[in-house]
Order: C-alpha cells, then sequence, then structure tokens
C-alpha cells in the first residue's frame, strides 16, 4: 500500500470504471478526501473551490445516500447545482438520453453525475461529451458504483489505518452488486485480502478471477474476518428462483452477533453500504451498534469522498476572474 507521490496528477476527464483507478489514483482520492473531511468538522463548511463550475445530477433509479451527498459535496465547494428531473424532462416525450445531455452541456454543465439501470451508459456518455464535460458513474445497473468503492476504503482507513494482512469479507448478492464490483477493484488495487461469500446462486461466474477468495459458506469467510460488508439483496435485479427463502438466506448467510463473535477477530467491524433489508442481510442490533457498525461513516466518508472526486475532475480548469469590472 503505496501513498501517492507529491509529482502525480489526476489524469482522468471522468470517473466511471473503478478498474481504471491505478493505485496513486485511489491514494491521490483518499488524500483529498483526508483534507475535505477535516473541512467538513468546520462550523463553516463551504471553500470556494469550483465557484463558477456547475454540478448536475441526473439520476433514473432511486438514491438517498449517493445523490444527496454529490449535491452536498458540489455545493460546499461553492458550484452552482442542479437535480435534473427525469420523470418531468423531455426524456418523457421521447427525447433520447444523449440528445438530453447534449442540451445540459449546451448550457454550461461542466460536470454530470449519472444512475442508471444498464451498465455501460456512462461509457456511452463519455464518448458523447469528450473533454467537454466530466461524467461521473453514480451506479450503473449491476457494472460498478466508483464513489461508493472509494467511501467504503476511505471509510475502512479510518477505522483501520494499516489494512495490510487484514481479511475484509463482501458478504451478501456479488452478481447483482454494483458496490461488491467497485471494492473488489480498488481493494485490489491497493494489495488487500478480499473474500466474497454467497449463496452460489449470488456469485457470477468469472468471480475467481476477480482477485478475492471465494467462499460459500458464512463460517469460513467469516473466520478471523477484521471487516465485514454486508450488501443488500438487490432483489429488483434478481429473477426469480435464486433464493428459497429471504428467511433461509437470512438464517445461513446474514451477519448476526453471534456469528460476528464466534468467528471473526476480535474489534471486526462492519459495514453495510445502504439502503439495508434489516433482518435479511444484517440485524439491527449489529448495523445499530456504534463499536461494531460503520454505516453511520462510510455515510459520512461519502460527502468528503465526493469533494475529493468533483475537485479533482474540475479543480484542474482555471477558474473565472471572480472581480466584476
Ligand atoms: N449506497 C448507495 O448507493 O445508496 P443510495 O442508493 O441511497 O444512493
Amino acid at each position: 500500500m503505496a501513498a501517492a507521490t507529491a509529482s502525480y496528477t489526476f489524469e482522468h476527464q471522468h470517473v466511471i470504471d473503478s478498474s481504471h483507478l491505478s493505485a496513486a489514483d485511489i491514494w491521490a482520492v483518499m488524500e483529498n478526501a483526508r483534507t475535505f473531511a477535516e473541512i467538513l468538522k468546520r462550523p463553516i463548511k463551504k471553500v470556494p473551490t469550483l465557484r463558477g463550475k456547475v454540478v448536475v445530477t441526473m439520476f433514473y433509479e432511486n438514491s438517498t445516500r449517493t445523490r444527496t451527498s454529490f449535491e452536498l459535496a458540489a455545493k460546499y465547494l461553492s458550484a452552482d447545482t442542479l437535480n435534473f428531473s427525469v420523470s418531468t424532462s423531455a426524456l418523457k416525450k421521447g427525447e433520447t438520453l444523449l440528445d438530453t445531455v447534449d442540451t445540459l452541456m449546451a448550457m454550461g454543465a461542466d460536470a454530470l453525475i449519472v444512475r442508471h439501470a444498464s451498465s455501460g451508459i456512462c461509457h456511452q456518455l463519455a464518448r458523447l461529451v469528450g473533454k467537454r464535460m466530466s461524467i461521473l458513474n453514480a451506479g450503473d445497473g449491476h457494472h460498478d458504483h466508483p464513489s461508493q468503492g472509494l467511501l467504503d476504503l476511505f471509510t475502512m482507513l479510518q477505522a483501520v489505518p494499516d489494512l495490510r494482512g487484514k481479511k475484509i469479507v463482501i458478504a451478501g448478492d456479488i452478481t447483482h452488486s454494483r458496490v461488491a464490483r467497485a471494492n473488489l477493484h480498488i481493494l485490489n488495487a491497493i494489495g488487500l485480502d478480499v473474500h466474497v461469500v454467497a449463496p452460489p446462486t449470488l456469485l457470477p461466474v468469472g468471480i475467481s478471477h476477480m482477485g478475492c477468495t471465494v467462499h460459500d459458506r458464512i463460517e469460513s469467510a467469516l473466520e478471523e474476518a477484521d471487516i465485514v460488508m454486508a450488501l443488500r439483496l438487490q432483489l429488483e435485479r434478481q429473477q426469480s428462483g435464486l433464493l428459497a427463502s429471504l428467511g433461509e438466506y437470512a438464517h445461513c448467510y446474514g451477519i448476526t452477533r453471534e456469528r460476528l463473535k464466534q468467528y471473526c477477530k476480535p474489534g471486526v467491524v462492519v459495514m453495510h453500504p445502504g439502503p439495508m433489508n434489516r433482518g435479511v442481510e444484517i440485524t439491527s442490533d449489529v448495523a445499530d451498534d456504534p463499536t461494531l457498525s460503520l454505516i453511520t461513516r462510510q455515510v459520512q466518508s461519502g460527502v468528503a469522498i465526493r469533494m475529493a472526486l468533483l475537485y479533482l475532475l474540475l479543480g484542474k480548469t482555471p477558474q473565472p476572474d471572480a472581480q466584476v469590472a
């Protein structure tokens, strides 16, 4: 785990694919997020860094954490923000997504934060906009969710500053989870020991080539674990027949206090990207226990990480002169 060097430059125009982030990129995001997390502790959280920039959020799927934290991040950086309303836009009259993005770009948007059910849609948008705007992937289908993977790493580092040799377990619906993919790419890029566990029906083909140890029994996965991340069962993306019942999933794979105590290392910490199916992938007494759970800290990290990403993408270009003639 090597930190970014002083000569490092973040060269990306877009943040779409976690697998495109190098270890140096990831450490640069972490270092910048650390600075922004300090700023967020101040009574006045706003800095003028992105004054004059326009940041648009466009969410085709529901979101609480990602949309609001991107919006807050942009506001704290003094950018102008716009929540594009998919349901009341001309998209409903048949306008294409690409024409819609062209329109937003013509109005001067500098960054577009997109959540969409289609895996790979952000790549298409990036090809359209080129260097005229930055596209940030806020979750596309089950492909990727880079800012979530980065905020998860940031949260882990706050709880366990030296992650070398630590066993990190991702438990749940790996097949349909963009969060799992983001975490696998990011944690692998910096050389960490990642394990995944799920019922065989929720483990994707090729998972054994994704740089992790694969388990189909929760007991072996949790053995000596330092960090356990429970994932939401993506019921809206699953075809039927993958699980006998939610109750059986909870019984065989749910993260419970008893399992953590029996198998994991003392001091184990638990994460969940949210939203949670309480009592299914994680019990409430684990999720709500501040001595075990990093879930609230994940939400807090989201703002600092998204400030860091917006700063790295938009903060390089010269700001307009603030002086009025
Ligand atoms: N973790 C996550 O993406 O949450 P939201 O769906 O609330 O944005």
